[in-house]
C-alpha cells in the first residue's frame, strides 16, 4: 500500500460530526451581522509581508515569530516569498479601505467577515496554525459609543452561541500623546527588576515595554506593582475610557478592567478588550479580542481615520461550547427512499419531488435486501423510510416507532413528515 499523507501540523479536518457546531456559531455571527448593520467584506488570504510588518509591528509575535511566508513559483520574481498568509484581517481591511478610496463613502463603515487566519505558532489545544475568526471593523468613528457597541456585540455573540458565562476584560493603553510617558514609566520600573524578567521580556523591554505586562512568565508581585496604563492617560484618553465604562454599565455588559491587558499587535490605541470564560481568567486563552486602532490607516499611507474592531476565535468558541456540554439542536427530519425492486429511476424521481418541496432526502442506490436498506437508513439518522414497492406503490415507515402505512400518496408523505 502507498504511504499515507497527514494534514499539516496545526491544521484540522472538520469531520461531519464536528461541523454542526461550526454551522451554528457561523449562523449566530451572520445573524448578528445583519442585526448590527454590518456589511460583508472579503480580502485575500495572503498579502505583502510589508503590510503586516508595518501594520502589526515588527516586534509583534505574529510578525516576528509566526509569519507563514508564501513564495512564488521557482524562478519567478516572487521566489523570495514577498507575501505571507494573513495572520489576522485588520491590516488587510485597512489596506483595502485605502486602496479603494473608501473614505469617500458615507461613514462610519461597518464591515465584517468570517475566515481562516494563519500563524506559524507551536500548536496546542486551542492554538492552531490555521484557525477561523469572526472579524468586525468599524472605520471612521472615534467613539466611545461605538467601542461600547462592539464590546456589547461580542458579549451578545457568546451568549447567543450558548456561552452564558463570558466576561469582557477592558483596558486603555493611551495614544501617541500619553503612551510615551507610560512606556518610559514601564521601562524604568522593569529595568529595576531586569533580573526577574523572562528572556522574551528582557529582549523586548526597550522595544515594546507594554508587552512585558502580558508575558505569562512575569511574577505576579512584579506585575501587581507595575505602573498602570489608566494612571498615565492624557485627558482625552481618560475621558474616552470613562465614557466607555459609563456606556458599558448602562448597557449591562459584564466587564472587568484588566491593567495587564495590552494586546499583542502594535496598532492598538486607547481601548483594548478581550473575552474570557468567567472564573478561569489567567489559566486560559482569550476567546476573542479587539481594540481601537486610530493610527493604523495613516500608518499605512491613508488619511488619518479612526477605527475599532474585534476578532473572535471560532475554534476556541467551539471548544468552550463543547466543554460546556453543548449539543446541536435536532436537525430537519431526514427521509430515506428505499426500494424492493431495482427501479432506481423511480426512487430518484420521488426523491427529487420531495426535495423540491424542501424535504431532506437520502435515496438508497443499492439493490440490497429491503431489511438491509432499512437498517442502514436508520443508522444514517433517517426518521422515515419511504419504500417503493415492486408494484410501484409507496409505503411510509416511521423508523423510530417501527410503524408502517401502506399505499400512501406523496401528499400524505409530506403531511406526515411535516406534521
Ligand atoms: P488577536 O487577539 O490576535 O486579534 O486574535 C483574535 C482571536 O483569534 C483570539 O482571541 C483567539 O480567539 C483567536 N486566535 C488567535 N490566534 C489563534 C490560534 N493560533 N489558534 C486559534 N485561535 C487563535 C486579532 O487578530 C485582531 N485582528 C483583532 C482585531 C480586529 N482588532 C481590531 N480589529
Amino acid at each position: 500500500m502507498a504511504k499515507t499523507i497527514s494534514a499539516p501540523r496545526g491544521t484540522r479536518d472538520l469531520l461531519p460530526e464536528e461541523t454542526a457546531a461550526w454551522s451554528h456559531v457561523e449562523a449566530v455571527a451572520r445573524d448578528l451581522s445583519r442585526r448590527y448593520a454590518l456589511e460583508r467584506i472579503e480580502i485575500p488570504l495572503f498579502e505583502r509581508v510589508e503590510l503586516f510588518a508595518r501594520g502589526l509591528g515588527e516586534s509583534s509575535d505574529a510578525v516576528e515569530k509566526e509569519m507563514f511566508r508564501v513564495a512564488g513559483a521557482k524562478g519567478s520574481e516572487e521566489e523570495a516569498a514577498p507575501w505571507a498568509l494573513r495572520p489576522e484581517p485588520t491590516a488587510g481591511i485597512a489596506r483595502a479601505f485605502i486602496e479603494h478610496g473608501m473614505h469617500v463613502r458615507p461613514g462610519p463603515l461597518r464591515l465584517t467577515m468570517i475566515g481562516p487566519m494563519f500563524r506559524y505558532d507551536r500548536p496546542q489545544a486551542g492554538r492552531y496554525r490555521q484557525f477561523v475568526q469572526w472579524d468586525v471593523e468599524v472605520i471612521g468613528d472615534a467613539g466611545p459609543a461605538v467601542d461600547a457597541e462592539l464590546i456589547e456585540l461580542g458579549h451578545r455573540f457568546y451568549a447567543e452561541a450558548g456561552l452564558r458565562d463570558v466576561v469582557a476584560r477592558i483596558n486603555s493603553i493611551g495614544d501617541s500623546t500619553c503612551r510615551p510617558a507610560y512606556r518610559d514609566a514601564l521601562i524604568a520600573y522593569f529595568s529595576e527588576h531586569a533580573g526577574r524578567l523572562g528572556p522574551d521580556s528582557a529582549r523586548r523591554l526597550h522595544v515594546n515595554p507594554l508587552r512585558v505586562l502580558d508575558d505569562k512568565t512575569l511574577p505576579d508581585d512584579l506585575a501587581a506593582g507595575a505602573p498602570r496604563g489608566i494612571d498615565h492617560l492624557c485627558d482625552a484618553c481618560r475621558e474616552h475610557f470613562d465614557g466607555l465604562r459609563g456606556l458599558l454599565d448602562a448597557l449591562g455588559v459584564r466587564y472587568e478592567v484588566d491593567h495587564r491587558l495590552v494586546r499583542g499587535l502594535d496598532y492598538y490605541t486607547r481601548t483594548a478588550f478581550e473575552y474570557y470564560v468567567a472564573g478561569r481568567e489567567g489559566q486560559q486563552q482569550a476567546l476573542g479580542g479587539g481594540g481601537r486602532y486610530d493610527g493604523l490607516i495613516e500608518l499605512l499611507g491613508g488619511r488619518p481615520t479612526p477605527g475599532i474592531g474585534f476578532g473572535l476565535g471560532l475554534d476556541r468558541t467551539i471548544l468552550a461550547l463543547e466543554e460546556a456540554g453543548w449539543t446541536p439542536p435536532a436537525g430537519q427530519a431526514l427521509v430515506a427512499v428505499l426500494g424492493a425492486g431495482d427501479d432506481h429511476g423511480r426512487r430518484l424521481a420521488i426523491a427529487a419531488e420531495l426535495r423540491a418541496t424542501g424535504i431532506a432526502v437520502r435515496p438508497d442506490g443499492s439493490t440490497r435486501k429491503l431489511g438491509k436498506q432499512i437498517e442502514s437508513a436508520a443508522k444514517a439518522g433517517a426518521a422515515w423510510a419511504l419504500i417503493v414497492g415492486e408494484d410501484g406503490a409507496l409505503a411510509l415507515r416511521d423508523l423510530e416507532r417501527g410503524e408502517q402505512r401502506d399505499s400512501v400518496t406523496l401528499g400524505e408523505v409530506r403531511a406526515a413528515i411535516s406534521g
